[in-house]
């Protein structure tokens, strides 16, 4: 989160229309994001929000709605009446149909009505929170309102997912780019604006003792695991539709392998980091389609027991097909072909109903070039890891070998561990609230480029096609509760390595083990 909000940072008057304003995004992560940040006084003194769309509801009932939402999903304490009338002072809606000209032209003269008072033209953000269906009849009913003109006041905010594949994300980015300039375009990836992603740089470009060490000489693998113990949800329609690589590999997992391989751009200039995580996303070896099980395996949930519940599978879902192939889970083996990177595995997995909700990125380190002790003191002997904590612990830690107390040579894993809530003070700030921030700053450098989106769908698109053509025939392949299919582990197993999920939990069991061994040597 930034710093200390002061009125010389504050974004310039800002109105966001939110299309899709009665939608799940806007009332669990938009309205907190955007209440969050007027308490905590990041917000200009002129701003407003419009919900725009079909609401069917009256303006005290969308504003109890939307309360109800901060309510439940602010990292923050229920809202007081006092902030919150406030805040819901900046807050309105109109009802439009959205594929209709009319509806942009009332949004027009609206806009212009809402900003009259105040003393300078209000930044205009367009935020599309609603099915990419929805992202072309928009943008041309914006333009046929002209509402994109204002080139240095206007942004449109796209969500993922950004198309389905390459194709499709092709035709959206010639679309937009009709309708705006790029630097007015802002394509959220929300892991961009988790702090703990947001480190991976500070920690490799801010420090100089890891970078000399980051690259194929002391690195034997990358592993970036993000388990999920949730199942669909209410998302069936979506979900079945997508699956897991395009839900998650394609953008988050792919965007948090680019801030871990790639160069140390010159300055944080937005152009200049999405330039060198776009230069990671082309050196990654293209997956020749007749190879791609041996680079990608998929898995679906049957029913399973998980945290003492029984929770049904896939196919029982809500709005999912009964007989669907739709992947729940998917791992892929990546590799990155450059100086720095050659011949370091990149494994890459997630899947949903897995036994935690677990993200973090594991670097594993070579083994010493020669080993000085005896067999004998190697016994519990753990390759050196580094691992980047993202959620729900937040944090980095460290393992690495140590002699155990006692009088004879004994060697084993221990931590150096720091924690986000224990080294500051304080909630860290939603994804969305710093990248709410941004769009109203102009700031690009956590979206994603119109080149990052397309090449980032390359990178996967192989795997798409071959999973569209074959059929899975296992399916459902891992119970609900499990870590995955079988098939995952031998991707893995076939580089000699294993998953090290959960790496945390695993790490204090190695130090358990340290001190029984230390208490029976003793
Ligand atoms: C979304 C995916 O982008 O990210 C969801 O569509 C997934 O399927 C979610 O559950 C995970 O995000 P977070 O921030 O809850 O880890």
């Amino acid at each position: 989160m930034k710093k200390k909000p002061n009125n010389e940072h504050k974004p310039e008057p800002t109105i966001f229309s939110i299309f899709g304003a009665a939608g799940d995004l806007c009332w669990r992560k938009l309205m907190p994001a955007l209440y969050n940040l007027f308490l905590d006084g990041w917000l200009p003194e002129e701003f407003a929000i419009l919900g725009v769309g079909h609401l069917h509801t009256s303006k005290t009932k969308y504003l109890d709605h939307m309360r109800e939402g901060v309510d439940q999903f602010s990292r923050q304490e229920k809202t007081k009446n006092e902030d919150w009338k406030r805040f819901a002072k900046h807050l309105d809606f109109m009802e439009a149909e959205l594929d209709q000209n009319q509806a942009y032209s009332d949004l027009s003269d609206r806009l212009d009505q809402m900003e009259k008072g105040w003393a300078v033209k209000a930044q205009r953000v367009f935020y599309l929170a609603m099915p990419p269906g929805m992202i072309e009849p928009i943008t041309k009913g914006l333009a046929s309102a002209r509402l994109n003109r204002r080139r240095e006041h206007a942004r449109i905010v796209v969500e993922k997912p950004f198309g389905s594949d390459l194709d499709s994300a092709r035709g959206l980015n010639q679309l937009l780019s009709q309708v705006f300039d790029e630097n007015q375009i802002f394509r959220i990836d929300h892991f961009l604006g988790k702090e703990t992603v947001q480190n991976i740089l500070a920690f490799r470009l801010a420090n100089t003792m890891f970078e000399p060490i980051w690259n194929r000489h002391y690195i034997d693998h990358v592993q970036i695991n993000v388990a999920e113990d949730l199942g669909v949800e209410h998302r069936g329609h979506y979900y079945d539709k997508a699956g897991a690589l395009r839900d998650m590999i394609q953008n988050h997992l792919l965007q948090i392998l680019c801030l871990v391989a790639m160069e140390a751009p010159i300055t944080f200039d937005g152009n200049e980091v999405r330039n060198k995580k776009v230069d990671v996303l082309h050196a990654i070896r293209p997956i020749p389609r007749h190879q791609v099980h041996d680079f990608a395996v998929r898995g679906q949930y049957g029913a399973g027991w998980l945290q003492g519940e029984h929770v049904r599978g896939y196919r029982e879902e809500e709005n999912v097909n009964p007989d669907s192939f739709t992947e729940t889970y998917a791992a892929v083996k990546l590799f990155v072909d450059n100086w720095r990177w050659q011949g370091v595995p990149f494994y890459l997995r997630t899947g949903k109903r897995l036994p935690n909700r677990i993200t973090e990125v594991s670097i594993q380190f070579r083994p010493v070039p020669h080993q000085t002790f005896p067999a004998r003191a190697l016994l519990d002997r753990q390759p050196n890891r580094l691992i980047i904590a993202i959620q729900p612990e937040e944090g980095i830690l460290l393992r690495f070998e140590s002699k155990l107390p006692g009088p004879s040579l004994h060697l084993a894993p221990v931590m150096m561990q720091f924690f986000y809530k224990e080294a500051f003070q304080g909630q860290p700030a939603d994804a969305y609230e710093t990248l709410l921030l941004d769009i109203m700053e102009g700031d690009a450098t956590l979206f994603m480029r119109e080149d990052q989106a397309e090449a980032a769908w390359q990178v996967i698109q192989p795997v798409l096609d071959v999973w569209d053509e074959q059929r899975p025939t296992s399916f459902p392949n891992y119970q609900a509760g499990t870590w995955g299919p079988e098939e995952a582990e031998v991707l893995i197993a076939k580089g000699g390595r294993t998953w090290t999920m959960p790496t945390i939990l695993q790490c204090q069991e190695d130090v358990a083990m340290c001190r029984v061994h230390s208490v029976r040597d003793d």
